[in-house]
């Protein structure tokens, strides 16, 4: 499936939040700002931030859509401030279209996007370390797995062991 990458417009609020909602089955887990009564004012104050963070330059975050306009989930890549070589991506895609490669899709267009920067090196996937759907698309793409860390993720359990997966600048 060909993917469109772009910034949210406040049309998709009511696609965001129904998509979000469906999927609680597989976001939920790993997700906490995904929550069952997720509003349409919700997703519009997530695009408002989405705009900032990308006005400001601490991250570029992307909704992704099929070619004929539908919602499929969203992906982002964020800077750091302290370490200007480093960034890292987060994704989720909605439950009925999991399974087909869009995260992958994602990650690799994010990635290659990171290295239009040319201060960019490393690009860090973290994933829960019982995630293995979000652990299985960053060793798919080809990033290294450097190992586990506690509590770099917090789930509602509080902190987690987590994976970390790095994409290192092609020389
Ligand atoms: C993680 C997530 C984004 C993957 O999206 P996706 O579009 O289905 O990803 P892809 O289709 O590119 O790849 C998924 C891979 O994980 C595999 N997978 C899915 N569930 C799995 C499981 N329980 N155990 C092992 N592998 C699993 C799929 O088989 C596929 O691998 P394959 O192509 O080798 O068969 C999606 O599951 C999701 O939104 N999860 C909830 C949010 C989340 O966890 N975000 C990441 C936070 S770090």
């Amino acid at each position: 499936m060909n993917l469109v990458f772009r910034p949210y417009t406040n049309t998709d609020a009511k696609d965001f939040a129904s998509a979000v909602i469906a999927s609680l089955d597989t976001l939920r887990p790993w997700l906490v700002w995904a929550h069952e009564d997720f509003t349409e004012a919700e997703a519009r104050q997530w695009f408002a931030t989405t705009h900032t963070l990308r006005q400001t330059g601490a991250a570029n975050e992307l909704g992704l859509f099929a070619e004929d306009g539908r919602l499929l989930g969203g992906a982002g890549l964020r800077y750091s401030s302290e370490q200007t070589h480093h960034c890292s991506i987060g994704y989720w895609v909605r439950s009925s279209e999991q399974g087909r490669g869009i995260a992958s899709q994602a990650v690799r267009y994010l990635v290659d996007l990171a290295w239009q920067s040319p201060e960019r090196d490393i690009v860090e996937i973290l994933a829960a370390e019982e995630n293995a759907a979000s652990r299985r698309v960053a060793t798919k793409c080809g990033a290294d797995f450097i190992g586990i860390q506690y509590g770099l993720i917090m789930l509602d359990s509080g902190p987690v062991n987590t994976a970390i997966y790095h994409f290192r600048r092609p020389q």
